[in-house]
C-alpha cells in the first residue's frame, strides 16, 4: 500500500490536472494499492491539514480541464520559517501531518517558489518528487515545464489578433505578455506572431532604439509596429539601479505597468499613435493545449514509476527530448533566464527583431 500526498502550489496554469491524472494512472495501473491525499490551495492545505481523500473517479476526465482540483496558493518560501498569526510553525505542522496521514511521500506539482519549499521538506526527511508547472518555463533542471506551451498559444493568438487591427490603423500595438523575471513566454510568442520589436527582462532596452526601430519600419513602408513586451521588461537605466532603488522608483510609478511607460515614452517622442493590450490572466486559463496534454501525461507517468520504485527527492523534468530524473537540490532556488547569447535570440535579431538593445 502507498499512501501519496498531493498538492499544487504557486499560480496555477494549464495541465495541472492532467499531470495529476498521470500520476494516478499510472499507479492504479500498478498491483499496488494506493490512498490519495489531495490537500487543498497549496502549501496551505499541507500546513492546517486541509486535505480530501481521492479515488480514481476525481481523476477522470480532467485531462482538458484548465485549473487545478486541488486548488492552488501563493505561500512564499521566505516566509515558511515565519510562524503564522497564531504562532504556528509551518514548516514543523507540515511534518505533522505527513507523519499524522503516515504518509510514502508527497507529490508536488509547482514552480520556482513551490520547489525551494519542496527542497526545504526534503532537508527536513520527507520524501518528495515535483513536477515542473509554469507558464513562464523558468525552472531550472527542464528544458520544459508544464503551461508552457499553452501561454504561448494564447498569447500568440493575442498578437495575431492585433496583427489584423494594426495592418488597419497605422498605429503601434504594444502586447504585454507575462513573465516578471524572465522572457521565454514573451519570446516564444513574440516570435511566433511575427512581433517587430521583443522586449524580456533580461534584455534592457534603449526607448531610443525602440524608436529607430519603428522608424526604419516606417521608412521601408510599414504602416505599424507590434511589440511583445514582457511584464518585467526593465530599461537600460533602470537595470542599473540597485534593487533598493528600483523599488523605489516603484513606490511613485504613475502607471498601470511597464507596457503603459513605454508607450507614453514612444508617445511623446514621436508623435506616434500607441495602444497598450494586457491579455493578463487568460494566459494561464482555459484548456490546455495537446501538446501540454501529452507532456504532462508523461511526466506524471514518471512520477507515478519513480512512487513504485520509491525513489524520492527528484523532479520529473525534460531534457533533451528525454524525461528526466533531477535531483531536487540542483533545481531549487535557480532560475532558467533566457540568455542574451542564446541562439534563439540570435536568430530572432537575424530576421530583423530588435529587442531595444
Ligand atoms: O505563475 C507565473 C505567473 O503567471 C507569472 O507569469 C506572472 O508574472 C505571475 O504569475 C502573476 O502572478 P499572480 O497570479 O499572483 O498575479
Amino acid at each position: 500500500m502507498k499512501r501519496i500526498g498531493m498538492l499544487t502550489s504557486g499560480g496555477d496554469c494549464q495541465a495541472l490536472n492532467a499531470a495529476m491524472r498521470g500520476v494516478v494512472k499510472c499507479l492504479s495501473c500498478s498491483e499496488e494499492a494506493v490512498e490519495i491525499y489531495g490537500f487543498l490551495d497549496g502549501y496551505k492545505g499541507l500546513i492546517y491539514g486541509n486535505f480530501r481523500m481521492l479515488t480514481g473517479n476525481d481523476f477522470a476526465g480532467i485531462l482538458t480541464k484548465g485549473g487545478t482540483i486541488l486548488g492552488s496558493s501563493r505561500t512564499p518560501f521566505k516566509l515558511m520559517r515565519e510562524p503564522d498569526e497564531n504562532g504556528l510553525d509551518k514548516v514543523e505542522a507540515m511534518k505533522q501531518n505527513y507523519y499524522k496521514l503516515q504518509l510514502d511521500c508527497l507529490v508536488i506539482l509547482g514552480g520556482n517558489g513551490t520547489h525551494k519549499t519542496a527542497n526545504l521538506l526534503r532537508e527536513e526527511g520527507l520524501n518528495v518528487i515535483t513536477l515542473p508547472k509554469t507558464i513562464d518555463n523558468d525552472l531550472w533542471g527542464t528544458d520544459m515545464t508544464f503551461g508552457f506551451q499553452s501561454a504561448v498559444d494564447i498569447a500568440t493568438d493575442c498578437i495575431d489578433c492585433i496583427h489584423t487591427t494594426a495592418s488597419s490603423h497605422g498605429r503601434i500595438f504594444i502586447v504585454e505578455v507575462m513573465g516578471h523575471k524572465v522572457g521565454w513566454l514573451t519570446l516564444n510568442a513574440g516570435m511566433a506572431g511575427g512581433a517587430d520589436i521583443i522586449l524580456i527582462p533580461e534584455i534592457p532596452y534603449d526607448i531610443n532604439k525602440i524608436i529607430d526601430a519603428i522608424n526604419a519600419r516606417e521608412a521601408r513602408g510599414s504602416r505599424f509596429t507590434i511589440m511583445a513586451v514582457a511584464e518585467g521588461a526593465i530599461s537600460k537605466e533602470d537595470a542599473k539601479l540597485s534593487k533598493k532603488e528600483y523599488k523605489e522608483k516603484l513606490k511613485n510609478y504613475p502607471y498601470p505597468s511597464v507596457s503603459y511607460e513605454i508607450a507614453d515614452e514612444i508617445q511623446k517622442r514621436s508623435g506616434k499613435e500607441v495602444r497598450v493590450t494586457v491579455p493578463g490572466h487568460t494566459q494561464r486559463g482555459g484548456s490546455p493545449c495537446p501538446y501540454d496534454r501529452v507532456f504532462a501525461t508523461r511526466l506524471g507517468a514518471e512520477a507515478g514509476k519513480l512512487i513504485l520504485q520509491g525513489e524520492y527527492g527528484f523532479m520529473v523534468g525534460y531534457k533533451n527530448r528525454e524525461i528526466v530524473r533531477v535531483p531536487l537540490e540542483e533545481v531549487a532556488g535557480k532560475l532558467k533566464m533566457v540568455s542574451p547569447d542564446a541562439s534563439i535570440v540570435q536568430e530572432a535579431k537575424m530576421v530583423g527583431i530588435s529587442f531595444g538593445d
